[in-house]
């Protein structure tokens, strides 16, 4: 343990110098935070008591044929601290994505399976989202955007305009420390977290990383749009020891991206993986919860009328115990899911 720290602390040091490149950023968005990092505070900032985030539905497993589905993780998760959860449905068409996004405060972009390339439906949705969003904060208009696995991925491929920036990890079922960088000490994120859960997320395994394609520090600095958008804030190492970053963040804009699934320590419970859930596990997963839902009470988007507003969110759909096993031993990948019928969306 102690030879491998060293080894990720020499990575660290080699990875460094190209990732220090961040002057102060110049804001387009108005007004300074707390730490000063991001901006979007309005000076007579009026706060949204009641905000709420959407989630993209993907397709696959353990969504039925011609279903997409949203693992309820993500809305407890959500709901939690203190946010309501819209499904955005990855069939919707363009127009109907537009018109989703004036009502969100938030967008999270959950784990999954989905494939990133264009003219996949999912990925074209996703592009779409994190496009308006990246409008919206050009226009003062402060919208925070969370990738979580896959959704750090699709942001990384989004942003980066590259469909092979990722490689293969060997992390399934892989909790880990985060490797703090040295752009930690500046991370918007970080400073929001209460101390002892930043070093919680550096001196324990309890960040649960499940993934087997990744994003390689050389990959990120190769990829001079992805490298000038984001900033890496930690890495963490896979079983072969290969490190892959596992926490990013807007240099500018209130995204953030963690390869780690801070929804996944509270809520999903199957035995097939090594879930933290100590009391540091899920006090971190609900710190990483208030401050996603945080950046979304700064948002001010709105439902036309409150029928508008009940019409929408998640509340109409029911979730399924997608987690229960018909015999010993059989691999459940959540406990809980949303199913939605494709286009129509009927299904509730
Ligand atoms: C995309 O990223 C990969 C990994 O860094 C790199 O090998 C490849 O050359 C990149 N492709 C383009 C078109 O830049």
């Amino acid at each position: 343990m102690v030879a491998q720290r060293s080894a990720a602390a020499l990575l660290l040091c080699l990875a460094l110098p190209a990732v220090v490149l961040c002057a102060r950023p110049h804001l387009s968005l108005d007004g300074a935070s707390r730490d000063g990092q991001i901006s979007g505070a309005r000076p007579n900032a009026e706060v949204n008591l009641r905000p709420i985030i959407g989630i993209v539905s993907q397709p696959g497993s353990p969504a039925p044929d011609g279903h997409s589905y949203i693992a309820a993780s993500y809305v407890k998760w959500l709901e939690s601290a203190g946010a309501r959860v819209v499904p955005i449905f990855y069939d919707m068409t363009p127009a109907q994505i537009q018109e989703r996004f004036t009502i969100i405060n938030g967008l999270l972009l959950p784990g999954g399976g989905a494939i990133l390339a264009p003219g996949h439906k999912f990925y074209d949705t996703v592009r779409q989202l994190v496009d308006l969003a990246v409008e919206a904060n050009d226009n003062g208009d402060y919208f925070p955007v969370h990738g979580t696995c896959l959704g750090m991925e699709a942001l990384s491929v989004v942003l980066s305009g590259n469909y092979t920036i990722l490689s293969p990890f060997d992390a399934e079922d892989a909790a880990a420390p985060l490797l703090y960088t040295e752009e930690a000490a500046g991370s918007h994120l970080l400073k929001s977290l209460p101390p002892d859960v930043v070093t919680d997320l550096q001196n324990k395994a309890i960040a649960m990383e499940n993934h087997m394609m990744g994003l390689s520090m050389t990959a990120f600095k190769e990829n001079p749009q992805l490298s000038k958008f984001m900033k890496v804030i930690s890495l963490s190492l896979d079983k072969a020891g290969a490190a892959y970053i596992s926490t990013l963040e807007g240099r500018k804009y209130p995204f953030t991206a963690v390869q780690w699934h801070p929804e996944k320590n509270p809520f999903e419970w199957t035995p097939a993986l090594h879930i933290p859930h100590g009391t540091d596990a899920i006090r971190m997963s609900q710190e990483i919860a208030n401050y996603f839902v945080a950046e979304a009470r700064r948002n001010l988007h709105k439902a036309q009328s409150a029928n508008d507003e009940d019409n929408m969110l998640i509340y109409n759909w029911k979730p399924e115990f997608t987690g229960k096993r018909s015999y010993e031993g059989e691999e459940k990948d959540f406990e809980q899911a949303y199913f939605f019928e494709n286009a129509g969306h009927g299904r509730r």
